[in-house]
């Protein structure tokens, strides 16, 4: 059984995507340097999966540290690059700390590929490259936008960084996955998202809110020309996701030939607005939820949803679960970690 390398493994979506790897019988070896995740993950992942997977307590920036793994490591067979930093609004405000932390690592695996003859890597990129759409669902041939913050930038640099090098090089594979709007846990809830501090995202802050953390959900605009008046995105259940990574990782150690550099949008390709959300979570768990409209969030678009069409025919891949199920699954998550009350 392939050797995978999961940088970011002990994030949220990482942890998911190594319990797929693990479910399928690969081996798999996690670099993380925990700066926005816990060692703890770990136990979770084992007790889902039965198998603890390698763990390298490594900073990327760190070339030679990241080397060392590969020296410990010399049958990698493929990689899953997650880690990055990845909050839009911080990027805003430290944006030399995303170009370095998000550039430097990718560059460092990408020399590593090469020194040690690792041929296959799969980038986590997002639905932050296409920006405001002109046309919806959204495919991957779509015009990129200027990035709206440098975390966004990063992405989009990444991606050139990576068809430059793959262009230069022979007999590797790169295929990025741009992901739309990942929500939920694990279906046993023994991992899921761990935001640091007040959540900038929508459904960490619903789950928040509903178990009392946050007072009031704030709704950033009821005035865009949706039906609702609220923004629309596609929300994608984790374990659907992680799986289209298991997906990624076989297309590329199972087809030699190849193009060197591909592109899947990865979204359920259904638009659902805040409203939307709120209602499904409400009606699913029976919870009521606190929220005020205020005004819209500055950079924030109107609306944007995949086309998937591509990665269902060519990676043979389709998300399969409901909203309800999904925000059922971030509840009881949320009830999990309150209960052991690793959060205040
Ligand atoms: P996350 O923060 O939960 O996981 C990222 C992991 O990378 C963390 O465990 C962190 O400790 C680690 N990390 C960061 N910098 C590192 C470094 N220099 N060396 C080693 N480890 C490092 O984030 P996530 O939500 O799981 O996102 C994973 C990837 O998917 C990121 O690249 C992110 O940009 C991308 N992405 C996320 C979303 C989303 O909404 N969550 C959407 C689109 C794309
Ligand atoms: C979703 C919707 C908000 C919080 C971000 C990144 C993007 C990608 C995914 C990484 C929007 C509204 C939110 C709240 C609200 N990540 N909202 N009240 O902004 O679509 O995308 O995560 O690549 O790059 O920008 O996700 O979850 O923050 O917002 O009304 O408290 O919920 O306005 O319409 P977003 P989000």
């Amino acid at each position: 059984m392939p050797k995978i390398l999961v940088t970011g493994g002990t994030g949220y979506i990482g942890s998911h995507t190594v319990v797929e790897l693990l479910e399928e019988g690969m081996e798999v070896v996690i670099i993380d340097n925990l700066s926005n995740s816990e060692r703890e993950v770990l136990h979770g992942i084992a007790a889902i999966t039965g198998t603890e997977p390698h763990f390298e307590e490594v900073d990327l920036r760190d070339r030679n540290a990241t080397y060392g793994v590969f020296d410990l490591h010399p049958d990698i067979e493929a990689i899953i690059h997650f880690a990055a930093f990845k909050a839009v609004g911080e990027s805003v405000e430290k944006p030399l700390d995303y170009y370095e932390n998000n550039l430097l690592s990718l560059i460092h695996l990408l020399e590593a590929m090469n020194k040690f003859k690792v041929d296959n890597l799969v980038f986590s990129s997002s639905c932050t490259v296409y920006g405001e759409p002109d046309v919806l669902p959204v495919t991957e041939s779509a015009a990129l936008k200027k990035a709206g913050s440098p975390y966004g930038n990063t992405k989009k640099i990444s991606e050139d960084i990576l068809q430059d090098t793959m262009r230069s090089l022979k007999g590797k594979g790169v295929i990025s996955l741009r992901y739309f709007n990942p929500i939920g846990a694990h279906p046993s809830a023994k991992i899921g998202e761990l935001p640091l501090g007040t959540p900038n995202n929508l459904v960490p802050f619903i789950t928040q809110t509903a178990a009392g953390i946050r007072e009031s959900l704030s709704i950033f605009g009821d005035d865009y020309n949706t039906p609702d008046g609220s923004a629309i995105r596609d929300y994608i259940n984790v374990v659907d996701l992680a799986l289209a990574h298991v997906k990624a990782i076989r297309r590329l150690l199972d087809q030699k030939q190849l193009s060197a550099f591909e592109v899947f949008n990865l979204g359920t390709g259904k638009g659902l607005s805040v409203f939307e959300i709120i209602k499904a979570f409400e009606k699913t768990t029976g919870e009521k939820l606190n929220y005020k409209v205020v005004g819209r969030r500055e950079g924030d678009i109107e609306k944007v949803y995949a086309d998937t069409s591509y990665a269902n025919s060519e990676l043979g891949w389709r998300a399969e679960k409901g909203i309800e199920e999904t925000l059922q699954s971030a509840w009881n998550w949320e009830m999990n970690i309150r209960s052991k009350n690793k959060r205040t």
